[in-house]
C-alpha cells in the first residue's frame, strides 16, 4: 500500500529519512479494526519521530501520522484516538505506563490503511469534514485537556498562549475563545500574530513582551525560548500548563518565583477517549472547526513537514485524498 514513513532515526537532518513509497498492507489482529484513511494531520511529533526522539531504533521503519479520520470496512466514518493503551489497564489511559501514541510503537496514519484497537475509533460527526476530523486526535485533544482538564481556569479569566500559529496554539486560541476565556497570545511575527487575531484572540504581543497585567494561566508548548516570560507573566497562584518544549528545556526553572508566588506547573499529554468524545461533541454543538492553513495530497507530506521544520505553519497542515 501507499505510505509515508521514516526509514531510520536522523537527529540532524530529519527530512533525509522521509520516504514516500510502499509498505505492506496491515492485517488487524483480533479486537483491532482496519481503517481506510481519508485524511491525517501533521504534528511536530512526526518530526520528532524522524529525528528518533521518543521511539526506539528497532521500531524503524515507522509510518508517520499520529491522528486521522477514515472509513471502516462497513462504511462507518471514524476519527482515530491516538493513545493506544494496555487492554488490562483501567482508568485514565494517558497515565498508563504501557500506553503509546501512534507512531511510537504502532504504525501511523500516513498510509492507505491503518489498524488500531476497536476502542481507538470514534464516530466522526457528520457535519465535520475528514480533514477537520483529522485534526482532533492530537493537537486539538491536547489543547482540550490543557484547557478544560488541567488548567482550572474559569470563563472570564485571562489565559496566555505562547506561540500563535502552531497546531496546538491555534487549537488553544479557538477553544479558549469559544469557552469564554480572555485569550492573549504571543507570536514571533506580525503575520503569525494576525493568525491569532483572525481566530478571535483578544490581544496579541511580540514574544517576550511585557503584558498589561499578569494572567491566570499560561499555555506552553515552546519551552526554553518562552519559559522565563511564562513564569514572569503569571499572577500569584497562577498556573502554567505545559505539553511541549519545541525549543528545548534548558532555561532556568525560575524556582524562586515558583515558590514565592505559589505558582502551579502542570504537565499535560494528549487526552483520554472520553475527552475526545467530549471534544467532538463540543465542536458539533458550537460549530467550532480547526483552522487548516494548508491541505495537501499525501504525496506532498515532505512539503508540509518542511514548512513545519522552518516554522512556516499557519494552523493545521492536513494531508487528504
Ligand atoms: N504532550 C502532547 O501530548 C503533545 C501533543 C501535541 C503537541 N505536543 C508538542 O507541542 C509542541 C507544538 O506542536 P505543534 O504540532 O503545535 O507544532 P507546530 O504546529 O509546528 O507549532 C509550533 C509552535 O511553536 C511556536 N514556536 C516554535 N519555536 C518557537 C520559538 N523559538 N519561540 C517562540 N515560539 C516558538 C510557534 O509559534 P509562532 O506562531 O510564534 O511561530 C508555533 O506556535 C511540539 O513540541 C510537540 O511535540 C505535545
Amino acid at each position: 500500500m501507499f505510505a509515508v514513513y521514516a526509514s531510520a532515526p536522523n537527529p540532524n537532518d530529519p527530512l533525509a529519512s522521509l520516504v514516500v513509497g510502499e509498505r505492506d498492507t496491515p492485517e488487524p489482529p483480533p479486537g483491532w479494526v482496519s481503517v481506510s484513511v481519508r485524511a491525517a494531520s501533521l504534528n511536530m511529533h512526526d518530526l520528532w519521530t524522524l529525528r528518533g526522539v521518543g521511539i526506539k531504533p528497532e521500531r524503524f521503519p515507522m509510518i508517520l501520522g499520529c491522528d486521522g479520520a477514515g472509513v471502516l470496512a462497513d462504511g462507518t466514518e471514524v476519527v482515530l484516538h491516538s493513545v493506544i493503551g494496555d487492554p488490562e489497564f483501567s482508568g485514565d489511559e494517558t497515565l498508563d505506563p504501557k500506553r503509546s501514541l501512534l507512531t511510537e510503537v504502532h504504525q501511523g496514519s500516513f498510509a492507505d490503511t491503518i489498524v488500531v484497537p476497536r476502542r481507538n475509533v470514534l464516530p466522526k460527526p457528520a457535519s465535520m469534514t475528514f480533514a477537520e476530523a483529522a485534526c482532533m486526535g492530537t493537537a486539538w485533544l491536547t489543547a482540550y485537556r490543557m484547557l478544560f482538564v488541567k488548567s482550572g481556569l474559569r470563563p472570564g479569566q485571562t489565559m496566555l498562549v505562547q506561540g500563535a500559529s502552531g497546531g496546538v496554539s491555534t487549537a488553544l486560541i479557538q477553544l479558549g475563545v469559544t469557552a469564554g476565556f480572555r485569550v492573549w497570545v504571543t507570536g514571533r511575527s506580525e503575520e503569525k500574530r494576525a493568525v491569532a487575531t483572525s481566530l478571535g484572540a483578544h490581544a496579541t504581543f511580540e514574544s517576550g513582551a511585557r503584558l498589561p497585567e499578569r494572567v491566570d494561566a499560561v499555555f506552553e508548548t515552546v519551552g526554553k525560548a518562552t519559559w522565563s516570560h511564562t513564569m514572569r507573566s503569571l499572577k500569584p497562584g497562577g498556573t502554567v500548563v505545559i505539553s511541549g518544549a519545541t525549543s528545548g528545556d534548558a532555561s532556568p526553572a525560575e524556582l524562586q518565583r515558583l515558590f514565592f508566588l505559589q505558582l502551579n506547573v502542570v504537565g499535560a499529554t494528549m487526552g483520554t477517549r472520553d475527552e475526545l468524545v467530549d471534544l467532538l461533541r463540543l465542536c458539533e454543538l458550537t460549530g467550532i472547526r480547526p483552522h487548516i492553513g494548508a491541505e495537501l495530497p499525501f504525496e506532498q507530506a515532505g512539503q508540509g513537514l518542511r514548512a513545519m521544520l522552518d516554522g512556516e505553519v499557519h494552523g493545521k497542515i492536513v494531508l487528504s485524498r
